[in-house]
């Protein structure tokens, strides 16, 4: 059981709420929400590991148009700092985990078994997924013999559907850049920690009519930090070797565990050689709390803005920085040609310190044909109008105390899953208010949504296109209009903070 979370949730009943005033110095460092763990390890000089990509999952067998595809969730030792091994828990025992490389409109199904020691449930980030599938917190995937709730005695064999578990993944929504993981209740920070986690890239037909950068010069690069101890074991609070029983966080992380180790596809401040020429990178912030400021070092290349969490925006948008929060995707381009050959380009960390100013370094080193380009006009996306009659909703994502209990609150409540926060129509318009105290990026399943507006004025400049995930600030107000189109069922809303979330920052909806 996990003590910080059950006599936070016991101390609930009955008792008032005591929230905080908004920015009342949480906020440890700048623009962060979060503790630092520092490593133990020797860390290795940065820009000289090579930058990995990870490998594409094959499907097992196709039948009637449907690609099945199996993954094994299992322990691995896998050298992450050059001459140390790290145990991670690994789809495929890989970190990350493969990339899923789909079409829109072809249906998957993914069977997930469990060879942990813990249980766990897996969640597609950013899919229109069936509730069966969308890896509900309680929806677990349990290892073989795994004695659920030993604090009552109970010792029942798992039962055989729960240790594999099929999900179906319809794909029926435009090419975009989605990301999986571990969405255990109370456990999802540390198991993604230490590795749940993989990308799920869907392409579409309308894409495909892009001269975009394709083939080697389209590259992902997820984002993570962590923390290592001497050994090469992650650092993370109470995290007991075995796993089991665990506490998702302590109090003194609540505010999230924030690692000085940038890791970009698994490996530390890699190192990618490039072509003189145009590079489509898929970037996504797959780390628990930490949030990026991004921005090459030295210029004059610009970071093309294409894309964002739900695919092609209607026309590229240019940056010298990009914020990206935790879940948030960016699909970028950089034009690598503007660079003489033998340029060492820096992705630098606007707003990390010390080790984590910086995330990783591209070296231009031939030059090269390039018939790529970055279309005027990307995609038909429209942007959408908040229409009369559409439901408003507001979510208060809040600090409480709670009979002196900390956690983190949406509405003024923790998380139960068996209250319903919201029963949204399908093809209902609302419109969805998200206030904040401290920085949260807020999730919402099921449907993406568009930012239309943001502290009372125009979206910011990271806003655009179909969201799923928003970095909210400090006392921040963000206004977004969703629209849910199928799947009748139980969803989440919630931090996607995963300190905070495994603190209960979650809230349930059901669609109807
Ligand atoms: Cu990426 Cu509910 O999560
Ligand atoms: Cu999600
Ligand atoms: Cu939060």
């Amino acid at each position: 059981m996990s003590t910080t979370r059950r006599t936070f949730l016991g101390g609930a009943l009955g008792a008032g709420v005591a929230l905080t005033a908004p920015g009342c110095g949480i906020d440890l460092l700048p623009g962060q929400t979060g503790e630092v763990l520092r490593s133990e390890a020797r860390l290795p000089e940065p820009f000289t590991v090579p930058l990995p990509v990870p490998p594409v999952k094959k499907p097992v067998r196709t039948a009637g148009g449907v690609d099945y595809y199996q993954v094994v969730q299992r322990e691995a030792e896998t050298e992450i700092l050059p001459g140390l091994r790290t145990k991670v828990l690994g789809y495929d025992g890989l970190f990350p985990g493969p990339t899923f490389d789909v079409r829109s409109g072809r249906g998957v199904v993914v069977e997930h078994v469990n060879r942990l020691a813990v249980p766990t449930s897996v969640h597609l980030h950013g899919g229109h997924t069936p509730a069966a599938s969308d890896g509900w917190p309680l929806d677990l995937v349990l290892p073989q013999g795994y004695q659920q709730d030993q604090g009552h005695g109970s010792h029942g064999a798992s039962n055989v559907s729960q240790v594999r578990r099929e999900h179906t993944y319809p794909n029926s929504q435009r090419a975009a850049t989605l990301w999986y993981h571990d969405h255990r209740m109370d456990f999802t920070a540390p198991q993604v920690y230490r590795g749940l986690f993989g990308l799920h890239l869907i392409r579409d037909a309308e894409e495909d009519t892009l001269p975009l950068p394709h083939g080697d010069r389209e590259v992902p690069l997820v984002i993570a930090d962590r923390a290592f101890a001497a050994d090469g074991s992650f650092r993370y609070p109470a995290l007991d070797p075995s796993l089991r029983n665990t506490p998702g966080v302590e109090n003194d992380y609540m505010e999230g565990v924030l690692g000085d180790v940038v890791l970009v596809n698994g490996a530390p401040w890699p190192m990618l050689e490039v072509d003189a020429a145009r590079y489509r990178f898929r970037v996504l912030n797959a780390s628990n709390a930490r949030r990026y400021e991004l921005e090459l070092d030295p210029g004059p290349a610009k970071l093309v803005q294409i894309g964002s969490d739900g695919g092609l925006l209607d026309k590229p948008i240019e940056h010298d920085t990009v914020v990206l929060a935790p879940a948030e995707r960016f699909d970028l381009v950089v034009d690598f040609s503007s660079y003489p050959v033998g340029t060492e380009v820096t992705l630098v960390n606007r707003i990390g310190q010390d080790s984590t100013a910086r995330v990783m370094r591209f070296k231009v080193a031939r030059k090269a044909s390039d018939d790529s380009a970055v279309p005027a006009r990307l995609s038909s996306y429209q942007p959408l109008r908040v229409p009369k009659g559409a439901v408003r909703r507001k979510w208060i994502f809040q600090r409480g105390n709670i009979d002196n209990h900390k956690g983190w609150l949406v509405n003024g409540k923790q998380f139960d899953p068996s209250r319903m926060e919201a029963r949204p129509k399908l093809d209902g318009y609302e419109v969805w208010s998200f206030v904040t105290d401290v920085h949260h990026p807020v999730h919402v399943h099921l449907s993406p949504f568009q930012v239309i507006s943001r502290g009372g004025t125009k979206p910011g400049p990271y806003d655009a296109g179909w969201k799923d995930t928003v970095d909210i600030r400090p006392a921040e107000v963000v206004e977004v209009l969703v629209r849910f189109r199928e799947h009748k069922g139980k969803y989440l809303i919630h931090c996607h903070n995963l300190e905070h979330e495994d603190m209960a920052m979650m809230a349930a909806f059901e669609t109807t």
